[in-house]
């Protein structure tokens, strides 16, 4: 049998009607924005049994472990999630589980589509990236130790097979989605050794898909050069290949271009699993309040939607995200609005159709 291609709709089977998703709503903003995501899909009729697992500091606090076993075994059972974000402690603490959570499903792909809505005022129009980011390795590895008092050292850890495996995710991707260029980003004027190594590797998918029934551009660009290219001409870009660190600096940006970190969603996908989860963090500043968009996180479920076999409902939520962005009546404060989560939830699904 055919391995299938990472992302591919799942071929998980719907049980008494309803298919299994772990559903962890995660710290800060999570709950919120997770619980509008949740009240979206359940709107637009798709019969969702959600396993709702902690995780993060939410779980710490309460069991006592940030990575509870019954959250990995739901995540093994069901092999697709729906995430909210998860807190990790800057330079102390337990190491991130998000981290942890894509290495249990080995979700080497992650996917993060940066589009423009109208309504939604930046400097640019019409932006449509999508930032293609490598999630096993590179200095993401966690390999860090102290040489001697006052010097330490991080790893950072490239290998041919995780390389190859993320460009041929990328072109396939482009392949599928008739995109026109794939921009491989790197610092291999520096790092010649490792982002050396990638870029052969996105060379040598590049010219298997040379050969394909229409031709994808290949491109390559530093990455200092690169964002000052991303906004001054963000159109000179269509889908961004990245390694680990480059690509969670880069997709930021990205968000930037669009809005900000309200209204990017994501996805990370393996072989056999996905997760899905808005670009954004936990956002302490307003978690607790209300405020937060919960766009990114609607969006992310539109996603899973898709993967779930459910194309045509992912596509009316995100008409309805569309139409209530484009209206621009009901918009939390981020979007320069005035409404709370629960209000805007509650105007995308009366835009539902
Ligand atoms: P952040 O994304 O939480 O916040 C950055 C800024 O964006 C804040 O001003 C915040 O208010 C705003 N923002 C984020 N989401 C928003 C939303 N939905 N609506 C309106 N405004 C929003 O990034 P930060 O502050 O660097 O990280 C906070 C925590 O989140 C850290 O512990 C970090 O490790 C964690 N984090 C977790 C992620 C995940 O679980 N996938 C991803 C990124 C960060």
């Amino acid at each position: 049998m055919k391995k299938p291609y990472a992302g591919a709709p799942s071929d998980r089977r719907a049980r008494g009607g309803k298919v299994e998703v772990t559903l962890i709503p995660g710290d800060g903003v999570g709950p919120e924005v997770m619980g509008a995501a949740v009240a979206v899909v359940d709107a637009a009729g798709v019969k969702i049994a959600w396993d709702q697992q902690l995780g993060g500091a939410a779980a710490l606090k309460k069991l006592g472990t940030p990575l509870p076993d019954t959250l990995l075994r739901s995540l093994r059972h069901t092999r697709v999630a729906l995430k909210g974000p998860l807190e990790t402690r800057v330079g102390e603490g337990y190491r991130s589980i998000n981290v942890h959570l894509r290495r249990t499903l080995d979700l080497y792909a992650n996917l993060r589509p940066t589009r423009s809505f109208s309504g939604v005022h930046t400097p640019f129009r019409n932006v449509d990236l999508v930032v293609v980011r490598e999630n096993t390795e590179d200095l993401y590895a966690g390999i860090e130790y102290q040489v001697a008092p006052g010097v330490v050292e991080s790893i950072k850890v490239i290998t041919a097979r995780a390389s190859l495996r993320i460009a041929r995710f990328a072109f396939e991707f482009a392949r599928r989605n008739r995109r026109r260029s794939v921009t491989a980003i790197h610092k291999a004027n520096i790092m010649k050794l490792s982002d050396g190594l990638f870029l052969k590797c996105a060379r040598s998918v590049a010219a298997h898909y040379r050969q394909i029934e229409y031709p994808i551009e290949y491109k390559e660009q530093i990455v200092d050069a690169a964002c000052m290219r991303l906004v001054t001409d963000p159109s000179s870009f269509d889908v961004l290949l990245l390694e680990n660190l480059y690509g969670d600096i880069v997709s930021d940006l990205c968000a930037g271009l669009v809005g900000g970190l309200g209204v990017v969603p994501g996805a990370n996908y393996g072989q056999r699993g996905a997760i899905f989860e808005a670009v954004h963090g936990t956002a302490p500043d307003i978690a607790g309040k209300n405020a937060a968009n919960p766009v990114a996180a609607i969006l992310s479920a539109a996603m899973m939607l898709e993967y779930l076999g459910h194309p045509r409902d992912g596509a009316r939520i995100r008409e309805a995200v569309g139409d209530v962005l484009r209206k621009g009546r009901v918009l939390t404060r981020d979007l320069g609005g005035a409404a709370s989560t629960s209000e805007m939830t509650a105007a995308i699904i009366r835009a539902l159709k």
